[in-house]
């Protein structure tokens, strides 16, 4: 293992001012974006629609690194120019999700994401297809007394063997543990689940032999569920979430950063920005690794026409700009009106 180069491109992927674009959603996941802008799901659109955004020089300006799912990183723009050169171009780190998606966890109602086998295999492919980082995600639901101790940890063991595969092969580990905000759970429930999932990942990090200052963390926010009766404000969520990753994160990580897990768009912007404007000094870089937040607003603005490529890659310079200052505490509320 390189880790000086490991860290390197860790650094470059949280560097101030900039985020990660979260473009990897599988197949079936584009699916559901595209019915609602009423787009078939082709290889062509799903082709267009993510060279659209890498062709965007404004947006990509505050984009460190792009997450892509396997089709993409092997597919070419319409002149032929492969993808992962557009990013680079950009001067983006090209990354790529590398887990199978979650499975039902027996006797529970949990779930446990698979993909480890052949993943060292893949990871050497992905490697000389250009892809410097990794990305595999655990999911958690905090209501109903879930999780069970079970799924935490056969999750963050996961996520620790395919940490240290990544890394042997030269490949930043994005770790993703993420506790759902689609329930009616309280943000206490949130907050608790958030530090057990953290506290057992680290452990199982450090058994593998995962080298911290080679990997970045993507967590969730510290948050009430979308249909929770009382939800928590901005001020409460940014204090909540950097409290839990104090307790839960070493120094030694480079950085952290968010996914965005349903939030609007602006509220993802304002949660960022209240957590770095209120924390100057903290020990890792905290930054977005959004999907949703970052790429609602060019979906809706393309719609699959020709015609509104400007406007969409306008739309996604805006969010990729508010996220960047959030990325530095300097974002303001009413920066988003002038758009
Ligand atoms: P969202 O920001 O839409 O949650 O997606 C980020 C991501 O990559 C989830 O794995």
């Amino acid at each position: 293992m390189n880790l000086d180069e490991l860290n390197k491109i860790a650094k470059k992927m949280v560097a101030p001012g900039k985020g990660l674009l979260a473009a990897d959603e599988s197949t079936g996941t584009i699916q559901k974006r595209f019915d609602k802008i009423g787009v078939q799901n082709t290889e062509e659109n799903r082709r267009d629609y993510r060279e659209l955004m890498f062709r965007a020089a404004e947006g990509m300006k505050h984009v460190s690194g792009v997450i892509l799912f396997d089709e993409t990183i092997r597919q070419k723009a319409k002149d032929g120019t492969p993808l992962v050169k557009l990013i680079e171009q950009a001067g983006a780190v090209p990354g790529i999700k590398v887990d199978k998606g979650t499975k039902p966890l027996a006797t529970t109602k949990d779930t446990v994401t698979e993909g480890l086998d052949g993943l060292r295999e893949r990871l050497v492919e992905y490697h000389q297809l250009g892809a410097r980082f990794a990305k595999w995600r655990a999911t958690y639901d905090p209501t109903e007394g879930r999780p069970s101790y079970n799924a935490i940890n056969a999750n963050a063991h996961a996520l620790a063997r395919y940490a240290a595969l990544c890394q042997e092969n030269g490949i930043v580990p994005i770790v993703e543990p993420e506790v759902l905000m689609d329930g009616d759970n309280s943000i206490e429930t949130c907050e608790a689940v958030t530090e057990w999932v953290l506290k057992e990942t680290f452990a199982q990090l450090y058994y593998a032999n995962v080298a911290l200052e080679g990997m970045v963390l993507k967590p969730n926010m510290v948050i009430s569920g979308m249909k929770a009766e009382k939800r928590a404000g901005v001020e409460e969520v940014a204090e909540r979430t950097v409290k839990i990753l104090k307790r839960c994160v070493p120094s030694a990580v480079p950085g952290i950063a968010f996914l965005s897990g349903g939030q609007s768009d602006e509220e993802a912007t304002a949660h960022l920005n209240a957590m770095n404007a209120a924390n100057p000094n903290l020990p890792w870089a905290l930054t977005f690794s959004y999907g949703r937040a970052l790429q609602a607003a060019p979906q809706k603005a393309w719609s699959g026409k020709e015609s509104n490529v400007s406007a969409a890659q306008a739309a996604f310079a805006h969010r990729a700009k508010m996220n960047g200052l959030a990325s530095t505490g300097q974002w303001k509320k009413d920066m988003e009106k002038a758009a």
